[in-house]
């Protein structure tokens, strides 16, 4: 009899988690394996929500947003009571092991499986790109093209009516996806959660900007910054010109993935049902210098990503 692998999407939905679930099936397949879908996150291990997927099953995934297993937060993994019926439902299923498809929390979660004796291999997937142990996430270069297409769009507004724009970006308690977005859009300045902003300066340079005869400029706002609103209130306040809000939202959230993100996904489907057939537990799948690789996942939630300050850098030389 085939030996069963679970298969969970856990946490934010991400553009590419179904890439990654068709990628992991179809190997998994291949190397002999029963691929069962856990609905819901972990929640469907609670639930006991969960049905085996099939070569026909995850047909026509690809190209979709979205994590068509469903995902959640779910709390209870934090608890030792939801950990232990986790366990149970992975024993009495028969199941050999888990792959888990998610951010920073299904890490956690999975590390905290780990401990209680199950096999799991982590895959990377969440807009907000800042797990340690990989250069991308799975779903981050989608929503990056999502932000910078609705950037391009508010810039039409901003340079048509000289304003200045505060774009609130996604990224909960970092900065990555707005420094990127800030970049490939072109953005005056970002502020991010890593690095303290010096609002007079800032308004300052806005200011001059203003007398260098930029008609537009566009602050790129990470999430984990604070209040984006009060942040623009104060910006008006003290440059005098007009300030406008716009808050992207879920909307990078969604959506088609890009070529670049289905790729990712597709090959680290692939290198976790190999680390998994060659019962390397307890690994993180990444993309490091462009290469495909694992870390441990023990070292992946202790080690911070660094933020690039020199792009940083870059991106205030080339808004002059
Ligand atoms: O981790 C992805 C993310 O979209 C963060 O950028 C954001 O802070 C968070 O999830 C929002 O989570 P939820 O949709 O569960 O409120």
């Amino acid at each position: 009899m085939a030996k069963k692998v679970g298969i969970i999407t856990s946490g934010g939905d991400a553009p590419g988690m179904n890439a990654a679930v068709r990628a992991v099936t179809r190997c998994g397949i291949s190397l002999g394996y029963q691929i069962i879908g856990i609905r819901r996150g972990f929640k469907g291990l609670l639930d006991d929500d969960f049905s085996t997927l099939t070569l026909r099953s995850v047909s026509g995934i690809i190209n979709s947003g979205g994590t068509a297993l469903h995902t959640g937060r779910c709390p209870e993994t934090k608890t030792k009571t939801g950990m232990n019926k986790a366990v149970k439902t992975i024993n009495e299923l028969g199941l050999e092991g888990l792959i888990i498809i998610g951010g920073d929390g299904s890490l956690a979660a999975g590390n905290a499986l780990s401990k209680r004796g199950v096999k799991v291999i982590n895959i990377p997937a969440s807009i907000d790109n800042d797990i340690y142990g990989t250069d991308e996430t799975i779903g981050y270069d989608t929503a990056l093209n999502t932000a910078v297409e609705a950037i391009d769009k508010i810039r039409d507004t901003a340079t048509s009516h000289d304003r200045i724009f505060v774009v609130e970006i996604m990224g909960r308690e970092h900065g990555f996806l707005t420094l990127d977005v800030g970049l490939a859009a072109g953005c005056e300045f970002i502020v991010v959660p890593e690095i303290k902003p010096d609002i007079n300066k800032l308004a300052l340079e806005l200011t001059k900007g203003k007398e260098r005869g930029k008609t537009s400029e566009i602050i790129a706002f990470a999430e984990g910054s604070g209040s984006s609103v009060d942040f623009a209130k104060h910006i008006g306040k003290l440059t005098g010109l007009e300030v406008r809000v716009s808050n992207l939202g879920y909307i990078q959230r969604g959506g088609r993935p890009t070529a670049r993100t289905r790729i990712l996904a597709s090959k680290f489907g692939y290198e976790a049902m190999q680390l998994f057939h060659k019962k390397q537990f307890n690994r993180l799948v990444g993309l490091i210098d462009g290469k495909i690789v694992s870390t441990s996942v023990e070292r992946a939630i202790k080690r911070e990503k660094t933020f690039d300050e020199k792009a940083l850098k870059l991106l205030r030389n080339l808004s002059v």
